[in-house]
C-alpha cells in the first residue's frame, strides 16, 4: 500500500481482506451530500469530547488537542479548503481523519463511547432544528406581509368564489387573512415538531448504549437539546422527527401552492386583480408582451418535490427492523431538499407579497358581476317575514329574469322586483350594494371590513418583532 492509500483507507478496513470496487465505493459513500452536516458534526463531537473529559475518560490534553484541531477544521471547511475524500465515505470519517492528522492520538480517542449511528442522528437533528427555526421565521415574515397588506386592503371588495364562480363579495383583506390562518397553523406544526426533533440520541452508541460512564444530560445541555432519547435502539433508528418535519413542510407547501394558483389567476390579464413586482416574473423569449408569474408557478411545482420527499422517507422507514440500517443514509437528501425548498419559498413569498400591486377597480367590477348580492336580497326578504326557502325561490326567479335581460338585479328596478315578492320594499336596492353586503357580515370570522381590520391588526401584534430590549 502506498502512503496515500494507507492514509485514506476506510476506518473499518481492518476486518476486510479486499477493498470495495470504485462503483461500490461511490454507491455507499454519502460525503457528497452529508458534508452539509459538517458544522453540526463538529459541535456534537466537541460536546462529546468535553463530556468524556469531565467523566475522566479523556485527558485535558486530549481535549485541548481536539478543540484546537476542530477549530482549524472549521476554518478549512468555511474557506473551502477542506479536502473531502470519497474514500472516507462520509462527513464523520472525513472530519475524524483530518482531526487525527492534526491532533494525533487525541483524534483517535474522540470516537470512544460513540458510534456513527448515534452521531449521524445527532447531527441531523441539530441541522434540522436550525432549519426549522429559519422556516418558522419565514412563516412569520410571510404572515406579517399578508396581514399588513390585509390591513391596507380591508375595505377593498372582490368577488368571493365557490366552484370558481362569483359567489358573494368579500373584502380582499379577508381573503388574504385566510392564508394567515393557514400559515399560522403551519407555524404551530413546526413548533410542535421541533420539540421531538430536539431530543438527544448521542449515548446510544451503535445500538445498545456504551460501557463508558457517560453523562448524556451534559451533552444535551451543551447542544441545547431539551430531552434525551430514552431508548438506545429507538435513538439510533428513529426518523419520525424527520418525517414529521417533512409532513409539516408538505402541508405548508400545499398552502403556498394554493396561494400560488390564486396569484397566477389574479395576475392573468383577463382577471387583472393584481400585479406582481417585475423581479418575481420573467418575460418570454418569443412573445414580447408577456410577463409571466414564474415564482408562484415554480412554487406550485416545487410542492410536488416536497411531497415526494415525504413519500421517500415514509417508504425508507417502513421495512426497517431495529435498530440502525444503512437504509437510513438515504434520509438526508429528502430532508435537505424539503428544508431548502421550504426555507427558500417562504423567504421569497414574504418579499413577493409585500410587493403586490392591487387593482381595486378590477376587483370591484368583478364583484359586481354574477349577481353576487342575490343572497343579500334573500336575507332582506327574510327580515321582512318571508321564509328563507321562499325568499331564495323569489330571488332565483328574479335572477333568471335579470340574466335573460342581460342586466344586474338592481337594474330591474323596484317595480319589477316586487313582481317576484310583495315583501320587496322601497329600500330593497340598498340590500344589493357590495358595501352593504360585506358590512352586514359583522361577526368573528366574517368579512365586514371592521372585522377584517381587527383580525389583521391582531395578527400584526402577534407577529411584530419584539420592540425594546
Ligand atoms: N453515513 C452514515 C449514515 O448516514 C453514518 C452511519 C453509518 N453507520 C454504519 N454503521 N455504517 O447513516
Amino acid at each position: 500500500m502506498t502512503d496515500q492509500l494507507a492514509k485514506k483507507s476506510a476506518a473499518w478496513s481492518g476486518r476486510f481482506s479486499e477493498p470495495v470496487s470504485e462503483l461500490v465505493k461511490r454507491y455507499t459513500a454519502s460525503v457528497d451530500f452529508d458534508r452539509r452536516l459538517a458544522m453540526q458534526d463538529i459541535d456534537g463531537s466537541l460536546a462529546h469530547a468535553r463530556m468524556l473529559t469531565s467523566r475522566g475518560v479523556l485527558s485535558a490534553e486530549d481535549l485541548a488537542a481536539i478543540e484546537s484541531g476542530m477549530a482549524r477544521i472549521r476554518e478549512e471547511i468555511a474557506r473551502g479548503e477542506f479536502e473531502w475524500s470519497l474514500d472516507l465515505e462520509d462527513v464523520h470519517l472525513n472530519i475524524e481523519r483530518r482531526l487525527t492528522e492534526l491532533a494525533g492520538d487525541a483524534g483517535k480517542r474522540l470516537h470512544t463511547g460513540r458510534s456513527r449511528n448515534d452521531q449521524v442522528a445527532t447531527d441531523l437533528r441539530l441541522w434540522l432544528r436550525a432549519s426549522i427555526d429559519r422556516s418558522i421565521e419565514g412563516l412569520r415574515a410571510l404572515q406579517l406581509a399578508l396581514a399588513e397588506l390585509a390591513e391596507r386592503e380591508a375595505a377593498t371588495l372582490m368577488p368571493g368564489f365557490t366552484h370558481m364562480q362569483v359567489a358573494q363579495p368579500v373584502s380582499f383583506g379577508h381573503h388574504l387573512m385566510a392564508y394567515v390562518e393557514m400559515f399560522a397553523r403551519d407555524e404551530e406544526r413546526l413548533v410542535d415538531a421541533r420539540r421531538r426533533v430536539n431530543r438527544l440520541p448521542l449515548g446510544a452508541a451503535a445500538l445498545a448504549g456504551t460501557t463508558y460512564p457517560i453523562d448524556r444530560e451534559q451533552v444535551a445541555r451543551e447542544l441545547g437539546f431539551e430531552a434525551l432519547c430514552q431508548n438506545s435502539l429507538d435513538a439510533v433508528s428513529d426518523r419520525d422527527f424527520a418525517i414529521e418535519f417533512i409532513a409539516a413542510a408538505s402541508i405548508a407547501m400545499m398552502h403556498i401552492s394554493r396561494m400560488s394558483e390564486e396569484l397566477v389567476v389574479w395576475m392573468s390579464p383577463r382577471v387583472g386583480f393584481i400585479d406582481l413586482a417585475d423581479r418575481f416574473c420573467t418575460g418570454s423569449s418569443i412573445m414580447p408582451q408577456k410577463k409571466n408569474p414564474d415564482v408562484p408557478e415554480l412554487a406550485r411545482g416545487k410542492t410536488g418535490r416536497v411531497y415526494g420527499d415525504l413519500m421517500a422517507l415514509l417508504t425508507l422507514m417502513k421495512g426497517q427492523p431495529l435498530a440502525y440500517n444503512k437504509d437510513n443514509q438515504e434520509d438526508k437528501e429528502p430532508v435537505f431538499d424539503a428544508a431548502d425548498t421550504l426555507e427558500d419559498t417562504l423567504r421569497i413569498f414574504a418579499d413577493m407579497v409585500g410587493g403586490i400591486r392591487v387593482r381595486p377597480e378590477r376587483m370591484r367590477q368583478a364583484a359586481a358581476e354574477g349577481f353576487s348580492t342575490a343572497t343579500d336580497l334573500a336575507d332582506y326578504l327574510v327580515k321582512r317575514g318571508v321564509a328563507f326557502r321562499d325568499a331564495h325561490e323569489a330571488v332565483a326567479l328574479a335572477v333568471r329574469e335579470a340574466a335573460d335581460r342581460g342586466v344586474d338585479l338592481a337594474d330591474l328596478g323596484i317595480e319589477t322586483l316586487r313582481r317576484f315578492s310583495p315583501a320587496i320594499g322601497d329600500d330593497a336596492l340598498g340590500a344589493l350594494t357590495l358595501e352593504g353586503s360585506v358590512a352586514a357580515r359583522d361577526h368573528v370570522g366574517g368579512t365586514a371590513p371592521t372585522r377584517v381590520l381587527a383580525a389583521a391588526q391582531a395578527a400584526m401584534r402577534r407577529l411584530a418583532p419584539p420592540t425594546g430590549r
